[in-house]
């Protein structure tokens, strides 16, 4: 049998799709948490230990207690936004904690990870769609920190897949999983939560160089990215050597057309407010999926058009506003 996997961010919006994934494989998973931003109502699968990622002792122990031979490495701040006002802070959360966990990790005789990195690692581009010998020039401190995060495990003695997501986007309703994040900064919730309760969704440039002015991104389904978890792992695994995969559609939408599928999964329209550009926000990033498919073997499925994708964001919004309404909450998840 495999050996177990630990899955730091397991309680998050995507690392909790890849523990489903991984149970659903057959995997024995243990999930390490510190809640910072993870929901337990995501922990339906393994064992859950809460703490922190980046310590050390802690991370040993619960290698060699659960015999653990590969990392999905999740955990993270994860907001382009608030980086740009704590750039120290996002450095210690996302270069310095995996820098502790890689260490802590091979002692412990791991022999694969998986890491979350992100688009954010290329800044503007020069040219679309996005391969990964592009160079990196991230436009934020949080993009800064992927790519930093990208090196230190290159160096870190231990077999790593840097799975650059473009943007995560649905839900798993079926399972509980979607996106719970508070303060919610993606598009697709913050316009589902505009369209319901009929408040104004704010964009940020409406004069971008783009086909109807509104930046343009690639929205790649949830379950999709968890199996792409499980290639790469699969990958190490064989044997493969580590480095960078795009996961992405390799087709681009802007967000006046997000807009479109919103209200269209909704039947509500949303009303728009156009405000000036955000620092750190590249135009467009579109990615060049060829190499994920060609090494791993995966490719988005149709699960990540983006109707179905809006599809499924719209039925985990409702269900996280019943849970919210039921606890006596207002209509936000
Ligand atoms: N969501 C996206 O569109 C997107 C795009 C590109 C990359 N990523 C990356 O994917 C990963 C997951 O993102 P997400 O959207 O699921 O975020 P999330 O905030 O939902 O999940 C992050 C999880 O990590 C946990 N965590 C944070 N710091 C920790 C620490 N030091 N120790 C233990 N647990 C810790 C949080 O409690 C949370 O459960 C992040 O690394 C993020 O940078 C996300």
């Amino acid at each position: 049998m495999s050996a177990p996997v630990l899955v730091t961010g397991g309680a998050g919006y995507v690392g909790a799709s890849a523990v489903r994934a991984l149970a659903a494989a057959g995997r024995r998973v243990v999930v390490l948490d510190d809640l910072s931003t993870g929901t337990r109502a995501h922990l339906r699968w393994g064992t859950f230990v809460e703490g922190d990622a980046g310590d050390p002792a802690l991370v040993g122990r619960v290698c060699r207690e659960h015999g653990v031979g590969a990392v999905l490495h999740f955990a993270a701040k994860t907001s382009v936004e608030a980086s740009v006002g704590d750039p120290d802070g996002y450095f210690r959360a996302n270069v310095v904690t995996t820098s502790h966990l890689v260490r802590a990790a091979r002692d412990a005789g791991v022999r694969a990870i998986v890491f979350s990195s992100s688009a954010a690692v290329y800044g503007t581009p020069r040219a679309l769609p996005i391969p990964e010998d592009h160079p990196l020039e991230p436009e934020s401190p949080y993009g800064a920190t992927k790519a930093e995060a990208e090196r230190v495990l290159a160096e870190g003695g231990v077999p790593a897949a840097c799975l650059r997501y473009f943007n995560a986007a649905g839900a798993e309703p079926d399972a509980g999983l979607c996106e719970r994040h508070d303060p919610e900064t993606h598009l697709i919730p913050r316009a589902l939560d505009a369209a319901a309760r009929g408040s104004t969704l704010r964009v940020f440039g409406g004069d971008w160089p783009t086909a109807d002015g509104t930046c343009v991104r690639d929205y790649v389904h949830v379950a999709d990215l968890a199996t792409a978890h499980l290639a790469a792992l699969a990958h190490l695994e064989r044997g493969g050597r580590g480095g960078a995969w795009n996961l992405g559609t390799g087709r681009g939408a802007s967000v006046r057309e997000v807009v479109g599928a919103v209200e269209r999964a909704t039947g509500r329209p949303v009303r728009v407010e156009v405000v000036p550009r955000r620092r750190g926000d590249p135009v467009a990033l579109v990615a060049d999926p060829r190499r994920a498919e060609r090494d791993l073997g995966w490719r988005a499925t149709a699960r990540s058009t983006l109707d179905a994708i809006v599809a499924d964001a719209f039925t985990g919004w409702r269900t996280v506003a019943a849970e919210t309404a039921a606890a006596g909450g207002g209509p936000r998840p």
